[in-house]
């Protein structure tokens, strides 16, 4: 169990001004923030982000939509972050999504889901690299 994880506040819920709103819940959720910027992903990087997923549908949209506008990205540290974010964030289809989480809250449908939040270990340190270089993780 690793302390870290990685999560991007996707376009939709950027541009609807739920950055603050979001960042308080993560806060008071008892994550810290160790890195964060605000960024605008191109094609290339979106498709190679979501790679895993290349085979599916919903791929071409996801690239599309993640590409729409500016994320914020994010490092965040607490004991079993993978795990704990996950609740916080709740199911990928809202309408599924418990009371409280933030997908619940903020999101609009499952391809606008207003968060995303790592889903192991070991893809938090490769999202973590991804957006992050050594120096810019406090
Ligand atoms: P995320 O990676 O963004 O945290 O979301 P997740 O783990 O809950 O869901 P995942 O299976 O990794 O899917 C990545 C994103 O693809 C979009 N999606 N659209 N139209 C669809 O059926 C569909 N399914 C997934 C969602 O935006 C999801 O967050
Ligand atoms: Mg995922």
């Amino acid at each position: 169990m690793s302390n870290r994880t990685f999560t991007m506040i996707k376009p939709d819920a950027v541009s609807a001004g739920h950055v603050g709103a979001i960042f308080e819940k993560i806060a008071v959720a008892g994550f810290e923030i160790k890195a964060m910027k605000m960024t605008q992903l191109s094609q290339r990087e979106a498709e190679a982000f979501y790679e895993v997923h290349k085979e599916r549908p919903f791929f071409g949209e996801l690239v599309a939509f993640m590409t729409s506008g500016p994320i914020v990205a994010a490092v965040l540290e607490k004991d079993n972050a993978v795990a704990d974010f996950r609740a916080l964030i709740g199911s990928t289809n809202p309408e599924e999504a418990a009371e409280g989480t933030i997908r619940k809250l903020f999101a609009e449908s499952v391809g606008r889901n207003a968060i995303h939040g790592s889903d192991s270990d070991e893809n938090a340190a490769i999202e973590c690299a991804f957006h992050f270089s050594q120096r810019e993780i406090y």
